[in-house]
């Protein structure tokens, strides 16, 4: 059975205190839900103090990023050493670093080797862009990033998945639940000729992309999607609060009927 997991990505938004006030808001009421799995990654400078706000409770804390490198002369970087000391989880490959920052698939790897090694559970982020969606290259390009960011990781066991289509991060137009239980089901299947059928069932992989109060239900209802990782609803406390409730809910009832 895997436990589904609703990751907050706050992205560059928060000044510390801003982000002492969200998780003050949000902590009561998250911590109140026991069957879904909590993560919250708010910027760098925040992560220490949200972290001793959370500390006794159910809510877990991630990285949006790190460096691949242990330490050493690489000025303004993060390595995964000092992230697993303050937190658990880590999104690697996010599309947004990918796209600004040049992180290729190269990069990538390194990074999701990294936090492994230090024992940091990543949250790997893979997607197709718009115009390969519409040539309808979507399983080609998702194929292709597994297979780059997974060379040489022969047991990802903590690792987690992301689908998120790049056309539908930030920009209110998700995709149906529908798509993305097919895609993600995909990746599974990629996942299990990689490994082993195993691994590939016991792989939690979330949707992300736009994920909202009123669509968070049509995506949990799908067999194939473990969860979400939500960008811009985990910024208001009541409706990160109101995602992880209805995902509660809706997995409890199906679980119950399986
Ligand atoms: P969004 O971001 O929910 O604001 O679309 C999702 C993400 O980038 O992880």
């Amino acid at each position: 059975m895997r436990v589904p997991l609703i990751a907050g990505n706050w992205k560059m938004n928060t000044t510390v205190s801003e982000a002492i006030e969200l998780v003050s808001e949000m902590r009561p009421l998250l911590d109140q839900i026991d069957d879904v799995e909590k993560v919250l990654y708010p910027p760098f400078i925040s992560l220490a103090a949200v972290g001793e706000l959370i500390r006794g409770s159910s809510i877990k804390l991630g990285a949006q990023n790190l460096y691949f490198e242990e330490k050493g002369a690489y000025t303004g970087e993060i390595s995964p050493l000092m992230l697993a000391d303050l937190c658990e989880f880590a999104i690697i490959g996010h599309s947004e670093r990918r796209q600004y920052f040049n992180e290729t698939g190269e990069i990538v790897n390194k990074k999701v080797q990294a936090a492994l090694k230090v024992g940091l559970k990543p949250i790997l982020c893979i997607g197709e862009r718009l115009d390969e969606n519409e040539a309808g290259r979507t399983e080609e390009i998702v194929a292709e990033q597994l297979r780059s960011s997974l060379a040489g990781v022969d047991y990802p066991r903590s690792l987690i998945i992301a689908y998120e289509p790049v056309w539908a991060i930030g920009t209110g137009k998700a995709a149906t639940g529908k798509q993305a239980n097919e895609t993600i089901g995909f990746i599974r299947r990629k996942i299990a000729e990689l490994y082993s059928d195993e691994i590939a069932r016991d792989m939690r992989i979330l949707y992300g992309g736009s994920v909202t109060v009123t669509n968070a239900t049509e995506f949990m209802q799908q067999p194939e999607i473990d969860g979400a990782l939500v960008g811009g609803a985990s910024l208001k406390a009541s409706e990160f609060v109101s995602i992880v409730q209805q995902t509660s809910q809706i997995k409890g009832r199906l679980s119950e009927e399986s």
